[in-house]
């Protein structure tokens, strides 16, 4: 049987660990750090999403400010407020809700938004800083697998790690942050030859490509590590159930570790959220003081 990784348990210390730290932080600074959530519209996922967000910041005591605009609003509209919140002293990360109604650019709001509040860790910048291994706000789904990674190693360096899946918000700053902590790193996807082949060679497997139960135990090397991103759900008995891309009942006797769907990686995306406002709260603070200083 395989060891469980318990995201339920992994976010909750990632939150009470960063809830101490935003106290901290307001003794120290005076202020709360300040995320800015922006919704564009009535999709029911992301109304549930960005509703959970909010909590989660206030239980953190972050000051966390929402802003809810109509299906239909400008992308200069929608540029004006992301202006407006990358000038503002009390907002520390812009976080614009995807995906974004058809008419509107996301990679020119995605750019738009001030690298330094881009706690999302998609703007441009931080993507490329991550790419040559500099210190820079990590896109929050990959961050919350690499700390439960932690939990089950205590070095990476060296494992044989497969990434399934290549998109920009999970596939490849997977990859990225494996390659910083020393790991030997391939990507697979739809085009991939063999794939099954690839990763039964893998000491680490992480899964992110949107199809239920798609990896079965043929795919896993006897002793892995299965870290489940995909988040589908499916009807299953009468019932509406939400599975990853693992089958989990297969691949489960196999593997060394595992982490479940739903309690997985799920609450860890919202938890890594709440600790990359406070880095970013950090940075901006600390950069602040530097110019000061500089006079
Ligand atoms: N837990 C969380 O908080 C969280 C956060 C984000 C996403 N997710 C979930 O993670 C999953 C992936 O999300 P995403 O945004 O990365 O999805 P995505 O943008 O659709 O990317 C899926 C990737 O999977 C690859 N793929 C698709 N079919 C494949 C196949 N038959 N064989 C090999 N590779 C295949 C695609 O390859 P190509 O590039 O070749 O098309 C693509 O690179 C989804 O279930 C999503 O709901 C969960």
């Amino acid at each position: 049987m395989a060891f469980l990784i318990d995201g339920k348990q992994i976010s909750q210390q990632v939150i009470e660990d960063t809830a101490a730290e935003v106290a901290e932080f307001q003794i120290t600074y005076g202020i709360k750090p300040g995320l800015a959530v922006v919704l564009v519209g009535e999709d029911p996922a992301s109304q549930v999403y960005v509703r959970n967000k909010v909590k989660r910041a206030e239980e953190v005591g972050l000051n966390s400010i929402e802003h809810r605009l109509a299906a239909t609003c400008s992308q200069q509209a929608l540029n004006k407020l992301v202006d407006e919140l990358n000038t503002d002293p009390m907002v520390h990360g812009i976080l614009v809700q995807l995906p974004l109604p058809a008419h509107l650019n996301e990679a020119e709001i995605i750019s738009a938004i001030s690298p330094e509040k881009d706690v999302d860790g998609f703007h441009p910048l931080n993507v490329g800083a991550l790419a040559c291994g500099e210190a820079s706000l990590v896109p929050c789904t990959p961050l919350g697998c690499i700390i439960m990674l932690k939990t089950v190693y205590e070095d990476l360096s060296g494992k044989n790690a497969v990434v399934i899946g290549r998109s920009n918000i999970v596939g490849k700053p997977m990859a990225a942050l494996l390659l910083q902590e020393n790991c030997t790193v391939t990507m697979v996807h739809s085009r991939t030859k063999n794939i099954e082949a690839v990763c039964s060679q893998a000491d680490i497997v992480v899964a992110a490509i949107g199809r239920p139960e798609f990896v079965s135990a043929g795919w896993i090397k006897p002793g892995a590590t299965v870290i489940d991103v995909g988040i589908n759900a499916i009807e299953r008995d009468g019932r509406r159930r939400l599975v990853g891309d693992v089958d989990f009942t297969s691949v489960e006797p196999i593997a060394a570790a595992i982490t479940p769907v739903p309690g997985g990686v799920g609450p860890m995306t919202i938890a890594c959220l709440m600790k990359n406002t406070l880095t970013a709260a950090r940075s901006q603070v600390l950069a602040r003081e530097l110019e000061r200083e500089a006079g």
